[in-house]
């Protein structure tokens, strides 16, 4: 028996921020292999234009974009519009781990404010100007990549964890006002993902990222598996679902396994 393939994003148009690389990069490619038009907006311009060669210059485009200027974000909502006459998925997925510095009082306000600005306040201007276009269209989908750190704490920088609570509450407020609009509001939250930002921030290889605990066994969390959940919230398989904070964690923020009777 052949299964069909069904391009569940089919005739769509969608802006991904931060999709130069990991998880806005296969993010970008997922949801171009399921029939949308996709924007990539980063401030990395080279992998940037390489992801959309790859991708081919009818199904997607590359824009400059730094997320913390509100002029950067609203070109890149309005050359949306311009290319391809409309925006239906606008995911704020640009974020920075910061420093890993555990002294509170070694943290610089202005590294805090740093992590601040790319993760909180760039979904802010990304959900403002997504909402601008998409308010007069009377539908739309805003997807915001937060983590596990929107949930628990102890896990990366007070900034991180801080900006990362901040933009389900923004999604919150958001899904709240939106909705008489038919707007969807919602985040996906990974777990580790070895991606330059997860190596980076915690000096681990691939393999180290793939061993970090998790309560699910036997699996491992690929940049495809949180752009399936992305996937799945852009879609209209989601079409009731807003103010979601989906996580993808194999069950990373539901046990304290030190206190545990299942092990
Ligand atoms: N990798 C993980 O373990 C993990 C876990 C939970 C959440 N996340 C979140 O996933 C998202 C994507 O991260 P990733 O792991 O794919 O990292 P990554 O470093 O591979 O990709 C992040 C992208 O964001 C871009 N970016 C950074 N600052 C920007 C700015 N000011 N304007 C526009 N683009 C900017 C970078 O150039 C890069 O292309 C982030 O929001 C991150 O916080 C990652």
């Amino acid at each position: 028996m052949t299964s069909t393939f069904v391009r569940r994003l089919e005739g769509k148009v969608a802006l991904i921020t931060g999709a130069a690389s990991g998880i806005g990069e296969s993010t970008a490619r997922l949801f171009s292999k399921h029939g949308a038009k996709v924007l990539i907006a980063d401030i990395k311009d080279d992998s940037g234009k390489k992801v959309c060669e790859d991708l081919g210059q009818s199904s997607a485009s590359f824009v400059h974009c730094d997320v913390t200027k509100e002029s950067d974000v609203e070109m890149a909502v309005n050359t949306a519009v311009a290319k391809y006459g409309k925006l239906d998925i606008m995911h704020n997925n640009a974020g920075i781990a910061g420093i890993a510095n555990p002294n509170i009082l070694e943290n610089e306000i202005s590294e805090f404010e740093k992590v601040i600005s790319v993760n909180l306040k760039g979904a802010f201007l990304g959900a403002k100007h997504a909402a601008r276009v998409m308010i007069p269209n009377r539908r739309g989908n805003i997807i915001t990549t937060a983590s596990i750190c929107s949930t628990i704490g102890g896990v990366a920088s007070h900034a991180y964890t801080s900006s990362k609570h901040g933009v389900v509450g923004l999604t919150r407020n958001i899904a709240v006002e939106l909705g008489k609009y038919g707007i969807r509001v919602n985040c996906v939250s990974p777990h580790l993902v070895a991606t330059p930002l997860a190596r980076d921030f915690f000096k681990l290889d691939d393999e180290g990222c793939h061993g970090v605990y998790s309560n699910l066994k036997g699996a491992v969390l690929k940049p495809e598996d949180v752009s399936e959940a992305a996937l799945f919230l852009a879609s209209d398989e989601s079409k009731y679902v807003s103010g979601h904070n989906l996580l993808v964690d194999g069950g990373f923020t539901i046990v304290n396994p030190k206190f545990c009777m299942f092990e």
